[in-house]
Order: C-alpha cells, then sequence, then structure tokens
C-alpha cells in the first residue's frame, strides 16, 4: 500500500474525531461529472457557461432554460455510492467520522447511509415554491416537464444554493464548529474554488489535514498529505 495512505489510516484508526469535507470529485466514480476537470460540466458546450444558468438571476429570468440544464446535466439516473460515499458512512458508524461536509447536491452520502450531512450547497431531492415556500416532491422538478408551478402561482425551485444565493447560516455555522474542533480534517474531490466553502478549511486548527484530490488544489501547500489519486481507490484501503 501507498506510503501516504498508510499514513492516512494510521491518523484514522488513532482518532475519533475524524471530518470530511468533500466535493464534486467524490461523486465522479459514481458516475456523475465534477465541474473543473477536463470532461466536467464547465468544458462542455453549451448556450450559455453553466455557472450563468446556475445563477440566481438565470433562474428567475429564464426557468425554461435553467429547468433544461438541470434536468440533462444534474439529474442522472441510476446513480448509486462509489467506495469512498461508503467507506465515510462505515467510519461514521464505527465512531470515527464526526460529520460530512459536502459541496454536493446529489444525496449520495445519505444513500451510503451517512447520517450527520452538511450540505453547503443544498439538494436536489429536496423542492419548495420560490414564492410561497411550500415543500415538494422533487420528481416535480427532476422528472417534470416545462418549469414546474405551484398551487400560489410560484415557480418551484431545487432546494440548491445558486450563485449570487447565500449559503444556509446555521449549516455554514455547524460546519465551521465541525471543521474547528477536529482532530483528522479529509479534504476530498474539490477543487477549492468556490468561496466561501473552500474557505472553511482555513478554521481548521489541527496538524492531521490530508488532501485526497486528482488534481493539485490551491491549499496543496498547506496539507499535511496530499494524495493525488482517485478517492474511492483511497477510501477502499483505509
Ligand atoms: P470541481 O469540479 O471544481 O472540482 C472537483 C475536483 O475533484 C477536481 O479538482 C478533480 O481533479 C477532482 N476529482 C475528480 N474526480 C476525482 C476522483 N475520482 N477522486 C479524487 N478527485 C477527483 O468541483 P467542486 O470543488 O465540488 O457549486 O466545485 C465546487 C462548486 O462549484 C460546486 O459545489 C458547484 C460548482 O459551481 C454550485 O453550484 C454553487
Amino acid at each position: 500500500m501507498d506510503e501516504k495512505i498508510v499514513r492516512l489510516k494510521e491518523w484514522i484508526d488513532a482518532s475519533d474525531n475524524v471530518v470530511f469535507f468533500g466535493g464534486a470529485g467524490v461523486s465522479t466514480e459514481s458516475g456523475i461529472p465534477d465541474f473543473r476537470s477536463v470532461d466536467g460540466l464547465y468544458n462542455q458546450k453549451w448556450k450559455y457557461p453553466p455557472e450563468t444558468i446556475l445563477s440566481h438571476t438565470f433562474f428567475e429570468r429564464d426557468p425554461e432554460e435553467y429547468y433544461r440544464f438541470h434536468r440533462e446535466k444534474l439529474v442522472i439516473e441510476g446513480v448509486k455510492p462509489n467506495r469512498a460515499h461508503l467507506r465515510l458512512a462505515e467510519l461514521e458508524r464505527e465512531g470515527k467520522l464526526r460529520a460530512v461536509i459536502t459541496q454536493n447536491i446529489d444525496g449520495l452520502h445519505q444513500a451510503a447511509g451517512s447520517k450527520t450531512v452538511l450540505e453547503l450547497h443544498g439538494s436536489i431531492l429536496r423542492a419548495y415554491c420560490s414564492r410561497c415556500l411550500k415543500r415538494f416532491d422533487a420528481d416535480v422538478i427532476n422528472y417534470g416537464t416545462g418549469v414546474p408551478r405551484c398551487g400560489c402561482g410560484g415557480v418551484i425551485r431545487p432546494d440548491i444554493v445558486l450563485y449570487e444565493e447565500q449559503l444556509d447560516n446555521d449549516i455554514l455555522r455547524s460546519a465551521v464548529n465541525f471543521i474547528r474542533s477536529a482532530d483528522v480534517l479529509i479534504v476530498g474531490g474539490t477543487s477549492l474554488n468556490v468561496y466561501p466553502a473552500a474557505g472553511l478549511i482555513n478554521y481548521y486548527q489541527g496538524n492531521k489535514l490530508a488532501l485526497v484530490n486528482l488534481s493539485s488544489t490551491p491549499y496543496d501547500s498547506e496539507a499535511d498529505l496530499v494524495i493525488h489519486e482517485k478517492i474511492g481507490e483511497v477510501f477502499s484501503q483505509i
């Protein structure tokens, strides 16, 4: 086994306060493309840049086009948790992992059995009316046609954080608390480009920060351990 993976395993074996913070790269091995890799969403041809479509202004202005993108690119049928999701859920059951903090909106950590999951960017598995806030089954947005509307006339929207929107304060505060008090912090499958999520790492006060990411990130030089490998491969060995 790779010497770095052995070290990470030792850290985890010796701890009961591991926290995981991840992003789109955690789900690529489940068949969901990430955003910034060569075959990621941001490098595919689309009428508008995905960052534009995934913004509050765009959603308000052209919900029809938003939903075309949402159903074609964000909703992927039949996806299942991979080895990284499953091992994280197991580490929580073993009393080692305190929380999964994720930028993903796919619900795969919960599908794997994780209980304490902080979804910084929300989830496409929840929906609500943008006018009266009534909750809806996510099938309405993910598998319907056109722009889904509430009885009150408002547009039903996914419970995700679009660009220009604020992250939920309670979730953010809780994420800060978990990270601040973590013994081992594993950051994986994220390019650490999107704030405020990426800045959460700065709250970590320990000396066991592991970055598990295929490509390098702006935080590589600050980490105590950097593993540039597939996260599923790494987690199947720890
Ligand atoms: P990115 O697409 O920016 O980064 C994903 C990272 O995962 C890349 O650095 C890849 O190298 C790495 N990666 C891909 N597959 C991997 C694998 N199998 N194992 C390990 N690493 C792998 O995605 P995020 O950092 O999550 O926000 O992006 C953050 C936010 O940007 C998203 O939550 C989304 C997006 O705009 C909103 O929609 C608000």
